[in-house]
């Protein structure tokens, strides 16, 4: 093993463990990787935090070629975030997930960073979609005088409310429109039990989304 004093090399371990993990792989499995150079079919697409200790093919006990993945910080879903729409409307209409998952974390910084008055740069313009969250919930949320239980409910607020987003977009509900099966799923995973709970699922456009985002394709 190299050795990790020297920050400056450290860098080399990835290059060793990414030998062990090509090495790995293809023991008792020499097609694994012409197998999977041939193209992908991920049944899930994951829209999680940039945070390192939220892999989302590690917590879910899966490998390469299952989950098509997008992160940002704090799991946000911005209808003007040309990356993320991007990702999502090759996510469904030419890979055709079944199942888009938001999943968010407790001890979230992004989320923590949202709660508070104090500027952090750029980020701020990034947060305030969170703030925007806190805001519809503002009542329930200053109600909660523990700031870690307050932060761990806006957390749960925000996967919902992201989720929502997701099915105000076009591409979702023309995907519906057209009898696609999808569903897309909130989740928030506990950093200090490596588990995931279950929030909210949304099936169709005439579930939980307010009349006014509702597109009628007939107009089209
Ligand atoms: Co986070």
């Amino acid at each position: 093993m190299t050795d990790t004093k020297n920050h400056a090399q450290s860098y080399l371990r990835l290059i060793e463990g990414n030998r062990h993990f090509s090495l790995s792989r293809q023991i008792g499995d020499p097609e694994y990787f012409k197998r999977l150079s041939l193209g992908q079919t991920p049944e899930y697409l994951w829209i999680g935090c940039s945070d390192s200790r939220v892999p989302a093919n590690e917590v879910t006990g899966t490998h390469s070629g299952e989950i098509f993945v997008h992160r940002n910080i704090a799991n946000v879903v911005v209808h003007t975030d040309l990356n993320l729409m991007s990702v999502l409307e090759y996510a469904v209409n030419v890979l055709g997930v079944k199942h888009i998952i938001v999943c968010g974390h407790f001890g979230c910084g992004g989320i923590r960073a949202a709660m508070s008055k104090k500027s952090f740069g750029l980020v701020d313009k990034w947060l305030r979609n969170i703030k925007d969250v806190y805001h519809l919930h503002q009542a329930e949320l200053d109600a909660i005088e523990d700031l870690d239980k307050r932060a761990d409910r806006l957390t749960e607020l925000n996967v919902m409310e992201q989720v929502r987003n997701l099915a105000k977009t076009k591409i979702i509900q023309r995907a519906w429109h057209t009898k696609k099966d999808l569903h897309i799923h909130g989740w928030v995973y506990g950093l200090n039990n490596g588990l995931i709970t279950e929030l909210n699922t949304i099936h169709d456009e005439k579930e939980d989304i307010d009349n006014i985002y509702q597109y009628d394709f007939d107009l089209d």
